[in-house]
């Protein structure tokens, strides 16, 4: 599934490959984006096609790849084009030449052209040789780049493509995808926030071979994990044991039971604005699970001991303070009564009521038919799919946590971890 970290589309990526060696690199990072769901564009410099084919990236991107200023059949202003359809640009790598062109604002080919066109955020990963990277006069471009708020991605010391060593090569493809993603996810409206998720079942093993669960398929927490990073958070999902593939952009804790999700819930609460917890937790766990699969005849199944399992979202709204924590209420009569109870006795902001008697409602559909329960009101949705009862919900928390503008300050701790660290 494409992330929408933009709007209501993917974030797209206008991916510039300039002139170093490193620049078949680039092709990693581009499947890296593709991987966190950003649709990508390429536009390369003729230096660039000298050491990687444009039919690569083109093959990568699936999209033609941009050249040419005029000898472009798919475009009669294509820098225009790019540059408008890209929520971030992306120079990786970036050679010294393309750094100056960039600081001096010269347009001389449909890369440089395109860049100054760009309306965007822009990311550089700057990589070249030892002394190009020392030289006083890329030290004030890549100085005059940051005061207008590019972020540079390295670049890291080590041996490089010239025999020399030192700082001057291209971070690694993680870094420049990381960053990417950050300066992408610093544009949406709860940047900057850190959000945990719950979803799924938990399994409470009766022995090895069989345990106590429920049918929930972790459709709705995941489609609200992806609707969190879609709106730029930060966002860490404790998942049950499900089948879903993970949401890009997503940070996925794996866990079994309610305990292993308590813990994991907690550990990432510590530094989290907000919680939402989906995940349909069992109630009780068998007292003591066999370590050896239980034979019917001499060790019969119908005396299992339970014990209670520790409550997640009472637990968590205990210690929550000023942070918001969103509950569900899974029930099949007396829905909005037994939502308000559960609201009162978890103290928590908000129930997501559910009537899980309906066939359009329950565990494993595709659709949703929830009544939002706060202390102060109650608002019914229409029946929808569960990817927009995921949003409706977020756009709850987004009024509950007021975001705070001010994350996205060069002066932040995450970006100047971006900054080059060496040579500048
Ligand atoms: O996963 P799907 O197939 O998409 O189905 C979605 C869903 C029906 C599971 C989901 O919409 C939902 O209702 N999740 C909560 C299910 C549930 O356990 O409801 P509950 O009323 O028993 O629990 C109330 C709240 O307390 C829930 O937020 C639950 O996560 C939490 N809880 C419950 C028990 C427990 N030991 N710890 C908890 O934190």
């Amino acid at each position: 599934m494409a992330v929408t970290l933009v709007d209501s589309h993917a974030a797209r990526v206008a991916l510039f490959v300039t002139g170093g060696i490193a620049a078949y690199k680039a092709c990693e990072v581009l499947r890296g984006l593709q991987k966190e769901g950003c649709e990508v564009r390429v536009a390369m410099t003729r230096s660039a096609c000298e050491l990687v084919g444009p039919r690569t990236f083109e093959a990568l991107s699936g999209h033609h790849v941009t050249l040419d200023l005029f000898d472009d059949e798919t475009s009669p202003i294509p820098h225009i084009d790019l540059a408008e359809w890209a929520d971030l640009a992306l120079v990786a790598p970036a050679t010294a030449n393309a750094i100056a062109k960039m600081a001096h604002g010269i347009a001389d080919d449909a890369v440089s052209t395109t860049l100054l066109a760009c309306p965007c955020p822009v990311v550089v990963a700057p990589a070249m040789n030892v002394h190009m990277w020392q030289n006083l006069a890329t030290v004030a471009n890549v100085e005059t780049l940051k005061a207008r708020n590019y972020l540079i991605v390295g670049p890291e010391s080590g041996r490089l493509a010239c025999g020399e060593t030192g700082a001057g090569k291209l971070a690694s493809p993680e870094q420049i995808v990381s960053a990417a993603l950050y300066r992408l996810r610093a544009r949406g409206d709860l940047a900057g926030r850190r959000i945990v998720i719950t979803a799924g079942p938990t399994h409470e093993p009766v022995d090895p071979v069989r345990y106590l669960s429920n049918a929930s398929s972790g459709k709705m927490g995941y489609a609200i994990a992806a609707a969190a990073a879609a709106h730029g958070a930060h966002v860490t999902l404790v998942s049950g044991p499900v089948s879903l593939p993970e949401p890009a952009g997503v940070g996925v804790i794996h866990v079994t039971t309610a305990s292993e999700m308590l813990d994991a819930t907690q550990d990432a609460f510590a530094t989290a604005d907000a919680a939402i917890l989906a995940a349909a937790v069992s109630d009780y766990r068998p007292d003591k699970a066999a370590d050896h699969k239980l034979k019917k005849a001499a060790e019969p199944l119908d005396k299992i001991e339970l014990a209670e399992n520790p409550d997640i979202l009472a637990t968590i709204s205990a210690d929550r303070g000023d942070r918001i924590v969103v509950g569900f209420a899974a029930e099949t009569d007396n829905l909005l009564q037994n939502a308000r109870e559960k609201l009162a006795r978890k103290g928590c902001d908000l129930i997501v009521a559910n009537d899980v008697s309906r066939e359009d409602s329950t565990f494993g559909a595709d659709t949703n038919c929830v009544t939002i329960v706060s202390p102060h009101d109650e608002e019914t949705l229409d029946c929808m799919p569960k990817e927009q009862v995921a949003e409706a919900i977020i756009e709850r928390v987004h009024d509950l946590l007021e975001p705070d503008d001010d994350y996205l300050a060069p002066s932040s701790p995450d970006a100047t971890l971006l900054m080059p660290k060496a040579g500048a």
